[in-house]
């Protein structure tokens, strides 16, 4: 019998192994709405997992990102999946892309797993217990300065629409710290600051699928996470800044203020 944890690691495995497998073939490509494409891989990589989980914890729904509603009976208990976090890069053969598992109780995510399939790294954390690589337990940087710091962000698919598209921010944040990177996976640029390659990251427009796994890895990596504009988080309310505590106050003084 698997944990969960341990459950939820084997189905991104499986997951990751298909997307590795299928990297840089043949896709079908299919238009959500202007510049959100979807492949078959994203549905084929959703089955993948949904079937692992269910071979272990029949009982326990899930609310994923392909199917966009909790399936199964909801039990106080669900999964939030993303099956193929970062599906432009996918498309492009950018090599930056993840499966993400988070498993909610009563409301609160109290376990989550990222996979990098490419990279071979699986980020997990469980509550109360730490955030792990591959087994290793990692930590958030120790920068102090935004001078010196390495920063994501990420830009909504609506960008072409409205001028509430993150570049202002964007623009200014340039301007205070070291670099920016815009790598196009929430959830593993999550995963970037929880190891401390990242000093912070943030977005305006995400989905619970993009956040609930890479939060609680952050937090429990000695992060803070907080909305993008400093309320209490909440991986329902669209937005995020995740960064090493440190640089908290500093990272959202610039957001806010653009
Ligand atoms: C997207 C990625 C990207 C972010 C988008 C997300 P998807 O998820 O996380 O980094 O900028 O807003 O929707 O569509 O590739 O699963
Ligand atoms: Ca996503
Ligand atoms: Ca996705």
């Amino acid at each position: 019998m698997l944990t969960k944890l341990e459950a939820a690691i084997q189905a991104a495995g499986k997951a990751g192994d298909l997307l590795r497998d299928r990297f840089k073939t043949d896709l079908v490509v299919r238009e959500k709405s202007p510049a959100n494409l979807v492949t078959d891989l994203d549905t084929q990589s959703e089955e993948i997992i949904l079937s692992a989980l269910r071979a272990s914890f029949p009982d326990i729904s899930a609310l994923t990102e392909e199917s966009e509603k909790t399936i199964g009976n909801y039990n106080g208990e669900r999964w939030i999946i993303d099956p193929l976090d970062g599906t432009t890069n996918y498309i492009h053969g950018y090599p930056f892309f993840s499966v993400s598992i988070a498993l909610e109780s009563n409301g609160k995510i109290v376990l989550g797993v990222v996979h990098d399939p490419i990279a071979g790294k699986f980020y997990s954390a469980e509550v109360g217990q730490g955030a792990y690589l591959n087994g290793e337990k990692i930590h958030v940087s120790n920068t102090t300065e935004m001078k010196q710091a390495l920063v994501g962000s990420g830009f909504p698919y609506y960008a072409w629409e409205s001028e509430d598209n993150n570049s202002q921010q964007w623009a200014k944040m340039i301007r205070k710290v070291v670099s920016l990177r815009c790598d196009g996976s929430a959830a593993l640029d999550l995963c970037m600051v929880a190891a401390g390659v990242l000093d912070g990251f943030w977005e305006l427009d995400l989905e619970a699928w993009d956040l609930a796994a890479g939060s609680l890895i952050v937090q429990e990596a000695g992060g803070k996470v907080t909305l993008a504009d400093g309320n209490p988080f909440t991986p329902y309310q669209r937005s995020v800044l995740a960064s090493n505590r440190k640089l908290h106050d500093s990272l959202l003084h610039e957001i806010i203020n653009s």
